[in-house]
């Protein structure tokens, strides 16, 4: 499909999103953040696709937020609906049952980090700046800043980046557990693409229900996080590439998943 503020390609197990708005520094209007909920069905449902790669256009902005521009105008309902538009979206990246890895190419913030978030792994170029700058605006993060920065970083953390509104480098973000990894910008998506390949040789529904067990445990209690990862290694079992992999492990040779 043809997007106008996107560019999509998809290569050797990958599909590639761009979010391409270089003259905004790819902030997300309501059109690209729609445009991102079409994008990432279409490689949900793409058999060709096994990982997502998300990133921006350019060598300066992976997102530079909601297009702050969108803002003028917004009453209390219309707002709660501009957030809850993006909160799908990330509902939906954060969900997939493939992988997904942001390649944060320069700044992330606002939305930008929020969409960040709602990845699966993240590794940022050494140019990139992220932060939740909302309170400057005099707005809180809207596509679940609040929620996810908390729980990946910690509450003291993610408050003193939402309060202060301040940007902080790769090397701060790495530090603090925001990103998993920083790479020259130049070396970015070859390492987006390295990381990629190692999870693509792995058997397609033991990644959908790792991401499934992780999530869902996030919400529940250690209890009933167990039980959850429990019931899914069981249908683990059930699987056709759990037959395979272990039978491959035993006969020395390399495993031939399906899917199955
Ligand atoms: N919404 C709308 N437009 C944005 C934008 C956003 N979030 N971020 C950048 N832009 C636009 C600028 O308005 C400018 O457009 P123009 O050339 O038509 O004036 C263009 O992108 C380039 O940005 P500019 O500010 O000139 O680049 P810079 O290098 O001087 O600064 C930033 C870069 C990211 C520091 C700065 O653009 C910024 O602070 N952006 C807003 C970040 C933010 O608060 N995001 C959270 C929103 S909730």
């Amino acid at each position: 499909m043809e997007y106008k503020n996107l560019l999509t390609k998809k290569g050797d197990g990958i599909g590639w999103i761009t979010i391409h708005r270089p003259e905004k520094l790819n902030a997300l209007n309501v059109e690209t953040v729609l445009e991102l909920r079409s994008a990432f069905l279409e490689f949900q449902d793409d058999s060709e696709v096994r990982v997502v790669i998300l990133t921006g256009s350019g060598e300066k902005a992976f997102i530079a937020g909601a297009d702050i521009s969108q803002f003028l105008g917004l009453d209390e309902a219309g707002a709660k609906e501009y957030a809850q538009r993006g909160q799908d979206v990330t509902a939906l990246i954060e969900n997939s049952k493939k992988p997904v890895i942001a390649a944060i190419n320069g700044y992330a913030l606002g939305g930008g980090t929020e969409f960040a978030l709602a990845c699966h792994i993240r590794i940022a170029s050494e140019n990139a700046k992220m932060g939740q700058p909302e309170v400057k605006l005099g707005l809180i993060p809207g596509y679940g800043g609040t929620q996810r920065l908390a729980r990946l970083v910690g509450k003291g953390k993610a408050l003193e980046l939402i309060l202060s509104g301040r940007t902080i480098d790769a090397k701060e973000a790495f530090e603090i557990g925001l990103v998993n990894r920083v790479v020259p910008l130049a070396e970015l998506a070859a390492a987006c693409g390295k990381l990629a390949q190692e999870i693509i040789a792995n058997a397609p529904l033991a990644l959908q229900y790792s991401i499934q067990a992780v999530n869902e445990g996030l919400d529940q209690s250690l209890q009933d996080g167990l039980q959850t990862e429990a019931s899914l290694f069981g249908r683990t079992f059930a699987s056709e590439d759990s037959q395979e992999g272990t039978k491959a492990f035993l006969e020395k040779r390399k495993a031939n998943f399906k899917g199955k």
